[in-house]
């Protein structure tokens, strides 16, 4: 089969040497990749957002299944585009891809089917939002409504601080239209837990729990990042829990989305907090997580591309999703500065036998050199019996890549042993 993924980051780089192993893969194009996917799939110079030159490429090339991998082309309509012509897709069209793309409408629909999430207020008013936050309780959480690079929500420790996001939300618009609107949530405490799942539109099947650290600095320090590294399974994800998120959070959203005329088929990604009160959603996204897919894929021991078929011709039902019951490590090294400004064109060099546990997320090639091209650099996972093993044996490889002003948190899986210990 000829294969498209669309994107060019870590979470792409792990989706193509997942794929890579199956038998059906024959050509794997990545769009627009980046010059350390480029050593497992032919880079294509299309933006991942460019609706009309992507549809034309596959049109052209023959691409047999495309994989839209991020958020935005699939909150656009890629796969509705795609699937016009004929292509078949993993990843949700776009009247369900709005469970990530509109904060508003994931918190109605949660309201409407009794999912478990916090409590909210929606304003598309500022001065009505103002108003409101003379009494709300604090903290309290201000969140854009539409995408916005994952810095769209605000945690307001102060009146003041829930003033001022709202002033540079909804009038100073730093998120251009996306904070059109504003969700007001209630500030719910407990540790989080990250669920991607497949979900052909009938049968939901969870894949191995994660745990993500979005902090910059050690001890959840500094300011928030894509995320900053991820181990799984998350020790927090107990059999009980992830029985009552069955219940009570999974099957009740594919079920409600399909009540709603808009059938999700893809990866459905649950942001969980579990409370006092039990699990509640924070956030669903319409894909699979970064760098959340960097420590899930390697545990996949079934064939993602079947499995991603199955899903697209609603056979999820018979088809085997196993997962090894290791663990797994990543740790995200970013370029010193990220998440705000950063230099670039550093050369990158990685030590080969540790090449098959690094997914390149900013890079680009140069006279046949790696160079640094980004604030998430890469990430290196390993894979291991125990957690603990998991965590020395990641920092191990971290010694075998090298470029300047790399900088990555010491302490990823810390919160998770401590919660074993427990
Ligand atoms: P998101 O961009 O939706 O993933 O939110 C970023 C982070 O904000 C989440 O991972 C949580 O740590 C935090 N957050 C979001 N909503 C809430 C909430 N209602 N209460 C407490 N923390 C929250
Ligand atoms: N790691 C969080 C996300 O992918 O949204």
């Amino acid at each position: 089969m000829n294969i498209l993924v669309v994107g060019g980051g870590g979470r792409e780089h792990a989706i193509i040497k997942g794929l890579k192993k199956s038998k059906k893969a024959d050509v794997i194009y990545a769009a627009p990749g980046n010059g350390g996917i480029a050593h497992d799939a032919i880079c294509v110079d299309i933006a991942a957002t460019d609706i009309e030159k992507m549809v034309e490429f596959a049109v052209n090339n023959n691409i047999d299944f495309a994989v839209v991998a991020p958020d935005d082309p699939l909150v656009l309509g890629m796969v509705d585009a795609l699937e016009d012509k004929g292509i078949a897709c993993f990843g949700p069209k776009k009247n369900a891809a709005v469970i990530e793309g509109s904060k508003a409408f994931s918190k109605e629909l949660m309201k409407k089917y009794n999912i478990p999430t916090a409590e909210y207020e929606i304003f598309d008013n500022a001065e009505k939002a103002l108003e409101y936050i003379e009494t709300a309780a604090i903290p309290t959480v201000i969140k854009a409504d539409g995408l916005a690079l994952g810095k769209g929500v605000i945690i307001a420790e102060t009146r003041q601080q829930a003033k001022d996001a709202i002033v540079s939300i909804m009038m100073d618009k730093q998120f251009g239209k996306s904070g059109d609107k504003i969700v007001i949530e209630e500030f719910l405490t407990g540790p989080e837990v990250s669920v991607l799942s497949f979900t052909d539109g009938k049968t939901i099947v969870p894949m191995i729990s994660s745990m993500d650290h979005k902090r910059a600095l050690d001890n959840d320090k500094g300011l928030n990042t894509g995320g900053m590294g991820t181990v799984a399974p998350n020790p927090y994800y107990t059999e009980a829990v992830a029985e009552e998120c069955m219940n009570k959070i999974f099957l009740p959203t594919v079920n409600a989305m399909n009540s709603e005329g808009r059938s999700f088929k893809g990866c459905l990604y649950f942001g969980l907090m579990i409370t006092e009160n039990g699990p509640k959603v924070i956030e669903y996204n319409c894909r699979f997580g970064d760098p959340e897919t960097q420590v899930v894929l390697p545990l996949l021991q079934s064939d993602l591309l079947e499995i991603m078929l199955a899903v697209s011709e609603e056979r999820l039902e018979s088809t085997e999703v196993k997962f090894s019951d290791k663990n797994a490590c990543c740790v995200i090294m970013a370029s010193e500065g990220y998440p705000l400004s950063y230099e670039k064109g550093y050369e990158i060099t990685i030590d080969k036998d540790v090449l098959d546990d690094i997914y390149i997320a900013g890079a680009k090639l140069s006279d046949g050199k790696l160079l640094t091209n980004g604030g998430r650099v890469l990430g290196i996972t390993a894979v291991a019996d125990s957690l603990p093993e998991a965590i020395e044996l990641s920092y191990k490889k971290v010694n075998k890549v090298h470029f300047d002003n790399a900088f990555y948190r010491k302490d990823i899986g810390k919160r998770a042993l401590k919660a074993m210990e427990e």
